[in-house]
C-alpha cells in the first residue's frame, strides 16, 4: 500500500514538473486555420487548399519577406493534413496533399531556420472527423512527432470527454517530454470545459502547457474579436497570473491581411494581443499581403513589447462610461506600454487622462514613442494631463519609460555633447 503511493507520488511529481524550457516569449509565426481552414479542394483550388505547397510557400514567404528575423519562426499546421493510420497504427498525412511527407516539410522548415508545428486532437476524431489521439495512442503519436522533427503540437479536444482530457493532456506533456525532443505543447483544454471560469486547474495546465486556448475559435470578423477580448478582460483575475514565460494564454489568431477587420480594427487586434502577451499567429495569405498590414504586423517596437523578457501579461485598467478603455502591460526595465481603445463608433474621440490617474508613480518623467506613428514622447509628467486622439474601433498605443524619478533626485539629465 505504501510502496503504492509512493509510486503514485512519484509520477504525479513527474507529470507536473514537465518543464521543457520552450517559449520564454510568446510564439509567434503562422498558422493555417483562421485563413486556410479545412480547404482539401486541391483540384479546383492548388493554390490555397491544405497541401506540402502550401506550407512551403509560406514557408518561402516567411524567410524571404522579413517574418522570420522578426521572429515569426512558427509554420504550424492545423487540421485537415492526417490521412490515416499505417498497419502498425502509426500516423500519416494524406499522401495525396503531403506527397513527401510531414518529415520532409520539417526538414524543409528547419533548413529556412523555421521550425514545424503539427495538430492533432485528443480523442477519437479531430474537430474535422480525421483520425484523433486517444488515450492508447498518445504515446505512439508523441514518438511519431519526434521522428518527424516537429517543434511544436497543437492538440485539439474535439470528440473526447472531460475524463479523457483530464488524462490525456498530461499524458501527451510526459510523452513528449519522453522523446527527449524539446516540442512546445499548445493545449486546447480549458476551451472545452466551459463554465465561466473553465473548470479547469490553470496551476496543472501552466505546468505540462507552453500555451492554451481558453476561449472559442476566432473567426474573421470584430466581433469575434471584441467576444473574445470581452471574456478576457472579465476572467483577467484567473487568467493574468498564470501566464509567463514558458506558458501563455492564447486568445487564438490574428485575423490582420483577412477579410473581416477595418485598418484600425487590424491595428486594434495586433497591439491588444501584444498588451494581452498572446502568440502572435499569423494566418493570413502571406503571398498576397498588402504592405499596410505588412506595416501593423513587423512593427519592431510592437514586437518587441510583445516579446518582454519579463512576460508578463497585461490588464485592462480602466474603463470610462465614454467607451475608452485602457490597458497596461509592466515591461522590462520599469518600461511600460500602454493601449487607449475606443470600443465608439461614431468619430475620433478626445480622449483626456494622465499618467497619475492611470495609477503611475507620483513626480516622474517619462518618455517613448507612440507605436504606431513612432511620434516620440518626451517629458511627459505624471501629473501632465494630456489628451489622445482615438479612432473608433481603434486604439492608440505608447511605449514609456521613466527618465528620472523627482522623489529621489532633483540632479538634471547630462544629456552627452553631439
Ligand atoms: C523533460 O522534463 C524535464 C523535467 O522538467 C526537463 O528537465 C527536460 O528538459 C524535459 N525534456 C524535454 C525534451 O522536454
Ligand atoms: C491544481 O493543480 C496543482 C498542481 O497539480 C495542485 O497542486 C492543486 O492541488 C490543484 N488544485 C485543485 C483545486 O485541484
Ligand atoms: C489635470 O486635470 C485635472 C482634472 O481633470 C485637474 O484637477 C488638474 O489640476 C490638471 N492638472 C494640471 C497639471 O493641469
Amino acid at each position: 500500500m505504501l510502496q503504492k503511493t509512493v509510486l503514485f507520488l512519484a509520477l504525479v511529481a513527474r507529470v507536473l514538473l514537465l518543464d521543457n524550457g520552450l517559449l520564454r516569449t510568446p510564439p509567434m509565426g503562422w498558422l493555417s486555420w483562421e485563413r486556410f481552414r479545412c480547404n482539401i479542394n486541391c483540384e479546383e483550388d492548388p493554390k490555397n487548399c491544405i497541401s506540402e505547397r502550401l506550407f512551403m510557400e509560406m514557408a518561402d514567404r516567411l524567410a524571404q519577406d522579413g517574418w522570420r528575423d522578426l521572429g515569426y519562426v512558427y509554420l504550424n499546421i492545423d487540421d485537415c493534413w492526417i490521412g490515416g493510420r499505417d498497419a502498425q497504427g502509426r500516423l500519416m498525412p494524406d499522401f495525396k496533399r503531403f506527397p513527401h511527407g510531414i518529415a520532409f516539410l520539417a526538414d524543409y522548415a528547419h533548413s529556412l531556420g523555421l521550425k514545424l508545428g503539427i495538430y492533432e486532437d485528443l480523442g477519437k476524431m479531430t474537430c474535422m472527423g480525421y483520425p484523433g489521439t486517444t488515450l492508447d495512442k498518445v504515446e505512439m503519436d508523441a514518438e511519431t512527432f519526434a521522428e518527424w522533427k516537429v517543434d511544436m503540437l497543437k492538440l485539439d479536444g474535439c470528440f473526447s470527454s472531460a475524463k479523457e482530457r483530464a488524462k490525456g493532456y498530461p499524458m501527451m506533456a510526459a510523452a513528449l517530454n519522453a522523446t527527449g525532443r524539446p516540442i512546445a505543447f499548445s493545449c486546447s483544454w480549458p476551451a472545452y470545459e466551459g463554465g465561466l471560469p473553465p473548470k479547469v486547474n490553470y496551476t496543472l495546465i501552466a505546468s505540462i502547457c507552453n500555451l492554451w486556448r481558453n476561449y472559442n475559435d476566432i473567426q474573421d470578423s470584430w466581433k469575434s474579436v471584441l467576444s473574445i477580448l470581452d471574456w478576457v478582460v472579465e476572467h483577467q483575475d484567473i487568467l493574468q497570473p498564470v501566464s509567463g514565460p514558458g506558458r501563455w494564454n492564447d486568445p487564438d489568431m490574428l485575423l490582420v491581411g483577412n477579410f473581416g477587420l477595418s485598418f484600425d480594427e487590424s491595428r486594434a487586434q495586433m497591439a491588444l494581443w501584444t498588451i494581452l502577451a498572446a502568440p502572435l499567429f499569423m494566418s493570413t495569405d502571406l503571398r498576397t499581403i498588402s504592405p499596410q498590414n505588412i506595416d501593423i504586423l513587423q512593427n519592431p517596437l510592437m514586437i518587441k513589447i510583445n516579446q518582454d523578457p519579463l512576460g508578463i501579461q497585461g490588464r485592462r485598467i480602466f474603463k470610462s462610461k465614454s467607451q475608452i478603455e485602457v490597458f497596461k502591460r509592466p515591461l522590462s526595465n520599469d518600461a511600460s506600454a500602454l493601449v487607449f481603445f475606443s470600443r465608439r463608433v461614431d468619430m475620433p474621440y478626445f480622449f483626456h487622462c494622465s499618467l497619475l490617474q492611470l495609477n503611475f508613480p507620483r513626480y516622474r518623467v517619462y518618455e517613448g514613442q507612440n507605436v504606431f506613428t513612432r511620434d516620440v514622447i518626451s517629458g511627459l509628467h505624471s501629473e501632465t494631463n494630456f489628451t489622445v486622439i482615438i479612432n473608433p474601433s481603434g486604439v492608440v498605443m505608447w511605449y514609456l519609460y521613466p527618465i528620472n524619478n523627482l522623489e529621489h533626485t532633483h540632479v538634471p539629465v547630462v544629456r552627452p555633447q553631439e
